[in-house]
C-alpha cells in the first residue's frame, strides 16, 4: 500500500525506514492525514513487524516541525480537543509500546509534536550541526506538550531539565540534548544512517534516571519543588494571563506517580487551555509573526557591505547587529572615542551570542570595521545613518557621502522623528532614501520599522525589507508620519501615565496597573528607562497639531536634571540599574488608572488605523505587539477592542473626556471598527 505523505523502505536487515515528506507543506508536520497514514501503517506493523523502526525525514529543512497549528485554529470546544489529542496519544503510545526496536533519526529542527513522537521511539538520534535543535515549544503557543511530551520527556530527561525545556519552550542544540537525556547520541551527519542501524541491531542499554533525577520525582520532594518553580515562574508569567505553565507544574506535581494516569490529565488540561483565550490569542501572534516576515523577501537585496555612519547608542549597536548576522561592516564617527566604545560594546555582544565560541566571536570582530575617514560610504550596499537627531548635521552629511555611493546603494536613516520628506530636499536621487528604525536596545527588540517616505522608490522598500529579514528582524512598512507606528502608540500611553504621577498617584501603582492589564514593564519604569530628555523630545515632536501636551512634570524633571535610569534619578531613585520601589504605596481605583493608560493606547492605534500609517489591521496589531511589547495574550490592541466590545470601551473612553479633557476624544475611526 502506498501513502501520499510516508514510504517505507525496507533494508536488507528487514529494518523498515519510515520516510516522511509531508505534501503540500514546505516542512513536516503532524497533520490529520499524516496521523492518519501513521495510524494505519502501525495497524500494518501489528500484521507483520519489521526488525526495527527508523523514521526519518526527507525534507532537507528538519524532521517534524510540530503539530498543525491551521488546524489548531479549528478547535472550539474541549470535546473536539481532547478527540484529537486521544488519538495523537494513541499513536504514541502504540509507536512506545512496539515489540521491535523503533528510532527517530533527527536532522534539521524536531519541535513540539514531532520531539513527542521521537520520544516515545527507543532511541532518538540527532545530528551533530548548528541547525539541528529539539524542543518542546506549545508553551509559547499557550498550551503544553499534549501527545503524551510531558510525561515521556521527564522520563527521559528527569523533571528539573525536562520541566525547564517544556516551561521556556526552547529549542536545545545537540549537545544540551545530549547531556539532558532528551537524545542518545550526537553524531556528524555522514555517520547518521550508520549510528541508526547500529542502534536497531544492537540496542544498546537505554539510560535510566540517575538517583537526584528519582528523588527530584519522588512524591515527597515534588510539592516542595513544584513550590520553587512556581515562584520562580511568578516573576515572568501570572496565572491569569497564561495560565499553561502553571497547569504543566500543577499536572507534574500531581500525577507523576501514575504515568498512566498523567498521559490522561495531559490531554485534559491541554484541552482545556486549547479553547482559552490566551492559547487562541497566542496562536494569532504566531500567525502576526510570520505575517511580519513575509513582508521581506530575503532573495529582494544582496547586500555584502554595510556602512553605518555615527557609532552612538544606536549606530554602534546596529553595526555591532550587523556584523554578527554576517555583513561586512563599516562603522564611521566622527567622534574616535565613539567609534572605541561600540568596539568595546561589540565585543560584549559578540560574547553573550557566541559565549565560548571563540571562532566565532573572532570572525564576528574581524568582519566589524572602524572607520573614521568614511572610506566603507564606496563600498557599501546599504549605508545607515544614526548620527545626532538633527535635521541641518543629517544633511550635511548627506551631501558629502551622496556623490560618493555606489550606484544603486539604499540610504537609511534610523531618524525617530524628522519627516523623510524634509531629509530627502538635499538628495539628488530622494528615490533611495528609507527609513529603518532600529529600537532601543537593538539586540533584543525584535521590530524594525521601514520608513516609506513620498519619493522612496518601491524597489528602495522591496529591498530594505528583505534587509530586515536578513539581519533577523520583523519588518514593518510604515508611512512616514511623526513617530511612525510604535513611538506614536506609546507616547499618549506614557503621557497619561506621567500626567498621573504629576496628580499626585504613586509610580509604583501605575506601574503596577500596566502590569495588571499584561504590559511588559509599567510605564513610568519605561520613561526613566528610556530616558525623560528623549521622551521629552519625541512628545514635543508628536504634540504638533495634536492632542498629546506635554505633562508639566515631565518638563520639571528634564530641566532639573532629573532623566531616570542613566543619571540616577527620574520618577524612581535607580540603584545598580534597579528602581527602587516603595512596596506600600497603594491607590483605591486601580481600574480607572489602567483605563486611563490603555484606552489612550487603544485610541491611538484607531487613529493609526484611520490614517492608515500601517497597512491592515493585522500589520498594526503585529507591530504594536512586537514593538511595544502590548500583552501578547491579548492578540493586539485592534483585536481587544474587537473582543472587549467596540461600544463598551468606547463609552468608557467617553466617560474619561467627561471627566479629564480633550485628550480622551474618541477617534473617529472607532465607528468603522
Ligand atoms: P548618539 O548621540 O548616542 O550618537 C550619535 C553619534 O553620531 C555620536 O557618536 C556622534 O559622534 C556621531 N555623529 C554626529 N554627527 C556626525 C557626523 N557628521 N559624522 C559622523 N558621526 C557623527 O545618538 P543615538 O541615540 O544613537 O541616536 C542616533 C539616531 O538614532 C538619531 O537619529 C535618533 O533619533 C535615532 N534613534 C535613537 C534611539 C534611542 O533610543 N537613542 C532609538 C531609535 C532611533
Amino acid at each position: 500500500m502506498s501513502y501520499k505523505n510516508w514510504t517505507k523502505k525496507i533494508d536488507s536487515d528487514g529494518i523498515c525506514w519510515l520516510h516522511l515528506d509531508v505534501v503540500d507543506s514546505s516542512s513536516n508536520i503532524l497533520r490529520s492525514d499524516v496521523l492518519d497514514e501513521l495510524n494505519d501503517i502501525l495497524n500494518g506493523f501489528a500484521q507483520e513487524l519489521p526488525a526495527g523502526i527508523i523514521f526519518v525525514s526527507d525534507k532537507d529543512n528538519g524532521f517534524i516541525a510540530g503539530a498543525d497549528i491551521n488546524e489548531f485554529t479549528e478547535i472550539t470546544t474541549e470535546e473536539q480537543a481532547s478527540k484529537i489529542l486521544s488519538r495523537g496519544h494513541d499513536i504514541m503510545n502504540r509507536i512506545e509500546s512496539l515489540s521491535c526496536t523503533t528510532l527517530a533519526m533527527i536532522n534539521g529542527y524536531c519541535l513540539g509534536g514531532g520531539m513527542e513522537l521521537a520520544l516515545a521511539c527507543t532511541y532518538r538520534i540527532m545530528c551533530d550541526n548548528k541547525s539541528t535543535r529539539v524542543g518542546l515549544p506549545e508553551i509559547k503557543l499557550g498550551i503544553h506538550p499534549g501527545y503524551g511530551g510531558t510525561v515521556r520527556s521527564i522520563q527521559k530527561a528527569g523533571p528539573m531539565a525536562a520541566m525547564n525545556a517544556m516551561l521556556t519552550g526552547r529549542a536545545l542544540q545537540g549537545r544540551a540534548a545530549k547531556r539532558m537525556g532528551l537524545v542518545d547520541d550526537l553524531v556528524p551527519e555522514r555517520q547518521l544512517k550508520r549510528a541508526a542501524r547500529y542502534f536497531v541491531i544492537n540496542k544498546p542499554p537505554q539510560k535510566t534516571l540517575g538517583l537526584k533525577d528519582r528523588i527530584m520525582n519522588h512524591s515527597f520532594i515534588r510539592p516542595f519543588i513544584a513550590g520553587q518553580m512556581r515562584k520562580q515562574l511568578a516573576k515572568k508569567a501570572r496565572k491569569e494571563h497564561y495560565p499553561a505553565p502553571w497547569k504543566l507544574i500543577d499536572l507534574w506535581q500531581s500525577h507523576m506517580d501514575n504515568p498512566r494516569r498523567m498521559l490522561q490529565k495531559e490531554i485534559e488540561s491541554v484541552s482545556s487551555l486549547v479553547t482559552d483565550g490566551t492559547a487562541k490569542n497566542l496562536v494569532r501572534v504566531f500567525f502576526l509573526q510570520e505575517a511580519l516576515k513575509s513582508q521581506g523577501n530575503k532573495k529582494d537585496f544582496k547586500p555584502t557591505h554595510i556602512h553605518v555612519i555615527g557609532g552612538g547608542v544606536m549606530g554602534g549597536d546596529i553595526a555591532a547587529w550587523c556584523a554578527l548576522q554576517g555583513f561586512r561592516v563599516t562603522v564611521q564617527d566622527q567622534n574616535p572615542e565613539a567609534l572605541a566604545g561600540t568596539m568595546k560594546r561589540s565585543m560584549t555582544m559578540f560574547k553573550k551570542k557566541f559565549k565560548k565560541d571563540r571562532r566565532a566571536i573572532r570572525d564576528s570582530m574581524d568582519r566589524l570595521i572602524p572607520d573614521t575617514r568614511g572610506i566603507g560610504v564606496a563600498r557599501a550596499d546599504l549605508i545607515i545613518e544614526a548620527i545626532f537627531e538633527d535635521r541641518d548635521v543629517k544633511q550635511s552629511v548627506y551631501k558629502d557621502i551622496e556623490p560618493r555611493m555606489k550606484k544603486g546603494a539604499i540610504l537609511a536613516t534610523n531618524t525617530s522623528s524628522i519627516p523623510l520628506e524634509d531629509l530627502a530636499t538635499c538628495l539628488e536621487k530622494p528615490d533611495r532614501l528609507v527609513g529603518i528604525h532600529f529600537f532601543n536596545p537593538v539586540a533584543l527588540m525584535p521590530l524594525v520599522e521601514i520608513v516609506r517616505g513620498e519619493n522612496t522608490s518601491d524597489e528602495t522598500m522591496k529591498q530594505s525589507l528583505a534587509f530586515g529579514r536578513q539581519i533577523g528582524k520583523l519588518p514593518l512598512p510604515v508611512k512616514s508620519s511623526p513617530g511612525f507606528l510604535v513611538n506614536r502608540i506609546l507616547m499618549p500611553y506614557l503621557m497619561e501615565a506621567v500626567e498621573m504621577v504629576g496628580e499626585g498617584i504613586a509610580p509604583e501603582m501605575i506601574d503596577r496597573a500596566a502590569l495588571d492589564f499584561g504590559m511588559p514593564m509599567g510605564p513610568i519604569e519605561l520613561a526613566d528607562t528610556v530616558g525623560l530628555d528623549v521622551c521629552k523630545s519625541v512628545a514635543i515632536i508628536l504634540s504638533d497639531g495634536k492632542t498629546l501636551n506635554l505633562p508639566k512634570k515631565m518638563k520639571a524633571m528634564v530641566d532639573n536634571g532629573k532623566l531616570g535610569k542613566k543619571t540616577g534619578e527620574g520618577f524612581y531613585k535607580w540603584r545598580k540599574g534597579k528602581a527602587i520601589k516603595d512596596k506600600k504605596a497603594s491607590y483605591g481605583n486601580m481600574q480607572e488608572l489602567q483605563d486611563r493608560m490603555i484606552l489612550r493606547f487603544l485610541n491611538e492605534a484607531t487613529a493609526c488605523k484611520r490614517e492608515q500609517v500601517v497597512e491592515g489591521d493585522d500589520l498594526i496589531d503585529a507591530g504594536i505587539i512586537f514593538g511595544t511589547g502590548f500583552a501578547p495574550f491579548r492578540g493586539g490592541p485592534l483585536h481587544y477592542i474587537q473582543h472587549q466590545g467596540v461600544s463598551e470601551l468606547n463609552s468608557r473612553l467617553n466617560q474619561l473626556k467627561d471627566r479629564y479633557g480633550e485628550r480622551f476624544n474618541s477617534d473617529e475611526a472607532w465607528g468603522s471598527l
